[in-house]
């Protein structure tokens, strides 16, 4: 069969490991030949490609970014946009077509999918907000990299008698606040699951330092909401072409409350896009081969208008429009594990 792959939306570490399986998997088990679309859905529409062969995905397993590059274009915002694609996918010759995506580029597969087009599509994004299934890759990349970070701010908030908010991804859920917030150690967790309350963080705070804890640290998801306004703190006004504004601030703001509020030094850090980059980990090579090579076997099994996703310890599969349907938020469950550590908060 004649496969296209393409990657969109953010950057993630695994991708290259995805393509890699896919196209190994494909040209020694099934005979394949795969095209390789540049830029997300922005190479189909465009019709811009490079060859994916046993040479071309050599060596990049390790990798972060996409030998594909990625883009945020959104084929159903342009005028023709679908028929465009499908054009494309025609003139390749394409038997089907793998999308490495979040719900955004599923999205957009899932138009061509009532169409008439072949997709089956990889879950990707570090937020691990996508429906459907347990763990997307680049997570745990991401969580690894924040609990560093946090782990890091430890000692230098000690030495300097400070609070630091350290404020993590996470648009629409706080997965990676809360898996980093809790291996961390940190003395409290924000998300956008639950209204910040300024009051008990500063109790908290303040409870650390009557037992000479001099020192405090706060980890925020970008997507928590302002508590004044419920809305959430951005950069500009500018918005991609999904919609989504460009989150960030939150985290100085939680920081200029505390140290108005309880007159301690307080910093802000943001991890931003370091939670993005560089190699991915072990698990999430692992997770991003298992899913690449699921990919192409479900394109051999006839299983279009498929997402391959992991329940529990097996690779299975969904249809595309229940994983876009809606995020995975963190539940109750472990937003109680992070508050039941602290000893003055009582739910
Ligand atoms: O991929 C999702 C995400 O990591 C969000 O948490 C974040 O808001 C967004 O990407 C930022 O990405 P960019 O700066 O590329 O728009």
């Amino acid at each position: 069969m004649r496969v296209g792959i393409l990657t969109g939306g953010g950057d993630c570490p695994g991708l290259n490991a995805v393509i890699r399986a896919a196209v190994r998997k494909g040209i020694f088990h099934h005979g394949d030949e795969f095209v390789g679309f540049m830029e997300g859905w922005r190479g189909v529409l465009e019709d811009k490609t490079m060859p994916l062969t046993i040479d071309t995905v050599s060596g990049i397993l390790h990798l972060g970014g996409t030998i594909l590059r990625t883009s945020r274009t959104n084929a159903r915002k342009k005028e023709g946009g679908i028929e465009q694609c499908i054009a494309t996918i025609q003139r390749n010759k394409l038997d089907a077509m793998i999308t490495i995506g979040g719900d955004d580029t599923q999205g957009v597969a899932n138009a061509l999918v009532q169409k008439g087009v072949k997709c089956v599509g990889v879950p990707k994004t570090i937020d691990n907000d996508l429906s459907g299934t347990d763990v997307c890759f680049g997570f745990d990349t991401a969580v690894s990299i924040a609990t560093e970070a946090v782990d890091r701010l430890h000692s230098t908030a000690e030495a300097h008698n400070r609070v630091i908010v350290c404020e993590v991804m996470g648009r629409d859920a706080g997965w990676i606040a809360l898996y980093s917030g809790i291996a961390g150690g940190a003395d409290a967790i924000l998300v956008p699951e639950k209204p910040i309350d300024l009051d008990e963080v500063c109790a908290i705070v303040k409870e650390r330092h009557a037992r000479g804890k001099y020192f405090s640290i706060i980890v925020v998801a970008e997507g928590a909401k302002m508590p004044a306004s419920g809305g959430l703190a951005t950069h500009g006004d500018k918005v991609d072409e999904f919609g989504h504004a460009r989150l960030a601030g939150i985290g100085q703001y939680v920081a200029d409350e505390i140290e108005k509020r309880t007159g301690f030094e307080t910093r802000a850090v943001n991890l931003g896009h370091t939670q993005r980059g560089g190699t991915p980990t072990a698990f999430d090579r692992m997770l991003a081969t298992r899913y690449g090579s699921a990919a192409i076997d479900l394109v051999h099994q006839g299983k279009f208008g498929r997402l391959v996703v992991l329940r529990g310890t097996e690779i299975t599969d969904i249809p595309l429009a229940d994983a876009i349907a809606k995020n995975k938020t963190v539940g109750d469950e472990l937003l109680a594990l992070g508050r039941g550590l602290q000893p003055i908060l009582k739910k």
